[in-house]
């Protein structure tokens, strides 16, 4: 009896394993339309693009910036959310707010630009 609960506990460690790993990888996922598209409607492309140094950083650099860190998510839906003040050929300004229909569009962006 003893070794069929411990086989028992190994498929049910097992499945939890499994589960989690699932349930992981799909709150990681980017869907990349959804950041494309935000991306246009508030006119990040006026000083962001994904490989160019604009006015702002190109999210390739941000990528790397935030590269094995795990912050950058949170850093970045705070620099999104608040305005911070950027500065562009010495002119002070408020970062733009994303407009988004919510908070998980909004991660999903920064997402997206980590990924890049
Ligand atoms: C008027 C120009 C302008 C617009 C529009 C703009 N940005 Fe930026 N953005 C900047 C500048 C300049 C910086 C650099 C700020 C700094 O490093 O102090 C920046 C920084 C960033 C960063 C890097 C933040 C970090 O922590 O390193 C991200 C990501 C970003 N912007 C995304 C966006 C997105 C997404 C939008 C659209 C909702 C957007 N930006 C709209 C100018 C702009």
């Amino acid at each position: 009896m003893k070794n069929v609960n411990f086989s028992n506990w190994l498929h049910v460690l097992l499945a939890v394993g499994l589960t989690t790993v699932v349930l992981t990888v799909q709150a990681q996922a980017v869907d990349v339309a959804a950041a494309e598209d935000l991306i246009k409607v508030n006119k990040c492309g006026k000083c962001h693009s994904v490989d160019k140094q604009k006015d702002g950083p190109s999210f390739k650099k941000t990528a790397a910036k935030y590269k094995g860190k795990s912050d950058g998510e949170a850093k970045l839906y705070v620099h999104l959310t608040t305005g911070p003040t950027i500065e562009i050929d010495g002119v002070k300004e408020e970062h733009t707010k994303v407009k988004a229909k919510d908070d998980a569009a909004i991660k999903n962006l920064a997402r997206y630009v980590l990924s890049r």
